[in-house]
């Protein structure tokens, strides 16, 4: 049975299922991105989230356009993010990039536009420092245009959100960022939430993945039996647990899967609901600990972290 998926309202008016699917990876095969898009559109997704860096928008607009021609989904029924890379930052840049990155993926708009983070960089990797309220009014005017319903930002800490917020015809909707249960992040999410932006998860499994042995040792949570209780109560994996967990908290999630089985799994968290003492344990696993710290990033001046 294919899950409904509860919705969050965002600032601008439109609501955006609170699972999405997550398409970043470091490598992949040819077909494997529309392979994941098109099974998480079988298992009932309704949002995806990609990125003109991502390098894979033509194949999650191909599996976008199938399913819509196959007549699983419609247009309409989806919320489909992208993403503005740090070299496009400049105020006249901003509605060509997103006008190729519609032109990859075949739609005429997409629901979500996002400053993928707050560095600009010129091709020589150079720092641009652009104005975040440069960038700002091209964002705005891809709303006037109707290439995207809705605009937000990616990476912003509290400081460059609120100087962004004096200068704003249009709030931003939405900061995505890293949460997960051992990067809680609880300052980031309460400020969002005070100024009516939603905090979208990226990253959202973290350290509770088995599928990322890179962070050995900082992975408890792997292998806490206290977690594993809860799992065991409800019937479900310790990676549905976290999700559940942010779900809980008002945080929307953007796992992401290759793997059918893991799809399917990441979204069938909507029939069981953590008590506020399993959400103290889930919380007590924040270990300050950054799966993505940016550290490409760092030398410029407004590295967010
Ligand atoms: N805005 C940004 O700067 C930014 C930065 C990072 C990420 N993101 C977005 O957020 C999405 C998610 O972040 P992420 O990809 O870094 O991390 P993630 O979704 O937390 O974790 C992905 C990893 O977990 C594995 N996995 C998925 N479901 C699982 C399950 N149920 N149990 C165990 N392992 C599971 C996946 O393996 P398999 O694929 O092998 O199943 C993959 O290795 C990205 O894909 C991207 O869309 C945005």
């Amino acid at each position: 049975m294919v899950p409904t998926i509860p919705t969050v309202r965002l600032n601008s008016g439109y609501e955006m299922p609170v699972v999405g699917l997550g398409t970043y990876a470091r490598k992949a095969d040819p077909g494997q991105f529309r392979q994941a898009v098109e099974c998480a559109l079988d298992a009932g997704y309704r949002h995806i989230d990609t990125a003109s860096i991502y390098n894979n928008e033509e194949e999650v607009g191909e599996a976008i356009n199938n399913k819509i021609k196959q007549g699983v989904v419609k247009r309409e029924d989806l919320f489909v993010t992208t993403k503005l890379w740090n070299d496009r930052h400049a105020e006249k840049d901003v509605v060509p990039a997103l006008k190729e990155s519609l032109e990859r993926l075949k739609l005429k708009y997409v629901d979500l536009y996002l400053i993928h983070w707050p560095v600009s960089v010129n091709n020589k990797g150079e720092d641009e420092n652009i104005d975040h309220s440069e960038t700002w009014r091209g964002m705005e005017q891809i709303v006037e245009l109707g290439l995207a319903r809705t605009i937000g930002v990616s990476n912003f800490n509290e400081q460059q959100l609120s100087k962004l917020l004096e200068t704003v015809k249009i709030k931003p909707a939405v900061n995505q960022f890293e949460i997960n249960p051992t990067f809680t992040a609880h300052n980031l999410v309460d400020f969002c939430k005070k100024m009516s932006i939603i905090p979208v998860a990226y990253t959202p499994l973290g350290l509770i993945s088995e599928a990322r042995p890179e962070f050995k040792g900082v992975d408890v949570i792997k292998t806490d039996p206290k977690l594993g209780e809860i799992a065991e109560k409800y019937k479900k994996s310790r990676a549905q647990i976290g999700l559940r967990y942010l779900v809980q908290r008002g945080i929307p999630v953007l796992p992401k899967s290759f793997t059918k089985s893991r799809i399917e799994e990441n979204l069938n968290i909507f029939d069981f609901q953590l008590t506020d003492e399993e959400m103290k344990i889930v919380d007590g696993y924040n270990l300050n600990h950054r799966c993505v710290p940016g550290l490409a990033f760092k030398k410029y001046k407004n590295f967010p972290f």
